[in-house]
């Protein structure tokens, strides 16, 4: 192994320079528009902007507000903007955080600790959250001692409000829902979960990560959308990405709460330290300067005619790409045109989802593969826009080559993500999994084999799967349907007699 060591004495400007543009050709081409996830681009000069604000700010910490007033005033204006957009009271109030997982960590950690405060004698707290919430409320249980009870969601990806209802119990610490959900993108019921937390007297949490800087737009374009923000009764805080939609560089998304009755359980203070008495407002200590600065540069540049021009843009793509997927045979659109999430999976059994990926990613298109059920997922943004025709044209012409040879569901990443998204045993999938993220930063530097930065994980380690348990797991799910059709038949004759009346 060589490790990577410091150099004796510093490398020249131009040196650094050329490495890091050498580092960065392999990376995907994200100011093209063909990637649909990760990247929010806008375009060369709203870069420049945020850039010079991130330059002039990097340095600076705000992990003291005393210090860097600066960086208070523009973390308050920011929360306030937001806070206005969501229709928040005039007693709204927030915290800049560093994404979208830290934001959603928060809810659950300030409802948490709101509940100690209020009902001591909750030892389980459990959240109730739709089953489509962000994975980012799995890492939020598993950090905070919370247990998450799943509510079903219906055909069109919204959740079953009655459902949440019936899990509901005297352990609930708080209810959370989508605006929209990530996976299909559709809009939880929020009005009906709403009362439901009034209802039931409980803290309702709207994850609008992804729809917070979009859907208001959307709205005045004319979109109808339920209502999901403040404007809702029982919505008491809501999380929006400054880094998603907010075009914002990277590390930064706004939490807002309906008053400080709630926000005061988010904030940490522990005066016994030798250190000095030491407060924080949210999980981290130092706090990047930079983040701040340039998302509010984003904010105040863009202006509310920049977004609009953008929302246009991204709406337009969206309804294209659904529009012409929705012509392509052997492929269905998931979950409701809500927000500007497109999700296509197959409609026919001829038509292998990861298969079609596979020749999709061969022509140059980054794939966000997902399961239940095997489907596409794409975040679409207006520099999306121009390449459209061309994604719909090669998604037909894939379509087609699956169709045509049955057997590339078998070959490549196909093979691995189609037995992933079959392998009941979750647990089984973590365990390996675990081991591929134990050899990407393993001392040598490991290898970045990782498909894409969706929910599937990595093609090694369900290679590994394969290899391992392949033909058991095929021949064990096989008995599993020989048992359940030979089960429904026998239940049939015994429902109605042996006869086959009932249609
Ligand atoms: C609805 C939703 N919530 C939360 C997150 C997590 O955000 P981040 O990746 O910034 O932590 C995402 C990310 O895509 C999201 O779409």
């Amino acid at each position: 192994m060589t490790r990577p060591r410091l150099p004796l004495s510093g490398l020249d400007r131009d040196t650094v320079n050329s490495r890091l543009v050498a580092s960065a050709a392999s990376d995907v081409d994200y100011k093209g528009g063909r990637t649909w996830s990760l990247v929010y681009w806008v375009d060369d000069q709203h870069h420049a902007r945020c850039e010079r604000a991130q330059s002039l700010f990097m340095d600076t910490n705000a992990l003291n507000p005393m210090a860097f007033k600066s960086l208070k005033q523009m973390e308050y204006e920011v929360v306030q903007m937001t806070a206005g957009m969501l229709n928040g009271p005039d007693t709204a109030v927030g915290t800049m955080t560093s994404g979208g997982t830290e934001s959603l960590l928060l809810a659950v950690k300030t409802y948490r600790d709101r509940m100690k405060s209020k009902r001591p004698w909750i030892l389980r707290p459990n959240i109730v959250v739709p089953a489509s919430i962000h994975v980012a409320f799995d890492k939020a249980c598993h950090f905070f001692g919370v247990t998450k009870k799943v509510a079903p969601v219906l055909d069109d990806g919204r959740v079953d409000v009655d459902a949440m209802r019936r899990l509901v119990d005297r352990n609930t610490v708080m209810l959370a829902a989508s605006a929209p959900q990530y996976p299909w993108g559709s809009m939880d019921p929020i009005p009906e979960v709403g009362a439901l937390a009034l209802e039931r007297g409980l803290p309702l949490h709207v994850d609008a990560c992804f729809g917070g800087f979009m859907l208001p737009w959307l709205e005045r374009l004319g979109v109808e959308l339920p209502a999901w923000d403040f404007r809702v009764p029982g919505v008491t805080s809501i999380s929006a990405d400054l880094h998603k939609y907010g075009y914002a560089p990277k590390g930064s998304s706004v939490i807002v709460y309906r008053d400080m009755g709630l926000l005061r359980h988010q904030f940490f203070v522990a005066a016994g330290w030798s250190g000095g008495i030491y407060v924080s407002p949210s999980i981290p200590g130092t706090r990047s300067g930079g983040a701040i600065a340039s998302a509010w540069t984003s904010l105040m540049s863009l202006g509310e005619d920049g977004f609009m021009r953008l929302a246009v843009g991204a709406l337009a793509a969206s309804r294209e790409l659904r529009e012409g997927i929705s012509k392509i045979e052997g492929l269905r659109l998931l979950g409701r045109p809500d927000a500007t999430i497109v999700t296509w999976a197959s409609s026919h059994e001829s038509v292998d989802v990861y298969a079609v990926a596979d020749r999709m990613a061969a022509r140059g298109w980054p794939m966000d593969r997902q399961q239940d059920p095997p489907s596409i997922h794409m975040t679409v943004n207006a520099v999306n826009r121009p390449v459209v025709p061309e994604y719909l044209a090669d998604l037909a012409a894939c379509v087609a080559e699956v169709r045509a040879n049955p057997g590339l569901r078998k070959e490549g990443e196909a093979a691995v993500y189609g037995l992933m998204a079959k392998i009941p045993l979750k647990g089984l999938v973590e365990r390996e999994v675990l081991k591929v993220m134990e050899q990407m930063y393993a001392a040598d530097g490991g290898e970045t084999k990782l498909e894409s930065a969706g929910a599937a994980g990595s093609g090694r380690a369900v290679q590994q799967i394969v290899d391992r348990y392949g033909d058991r797991i095929f021949g064990a799910l096989e008995r599993v349907k020989q048992v359940r059709t030979e089960l429904r038949k026998r239940l049939g004759k015994l429902r109605f007699g042996g006869r086959r009346s009932r249609p």
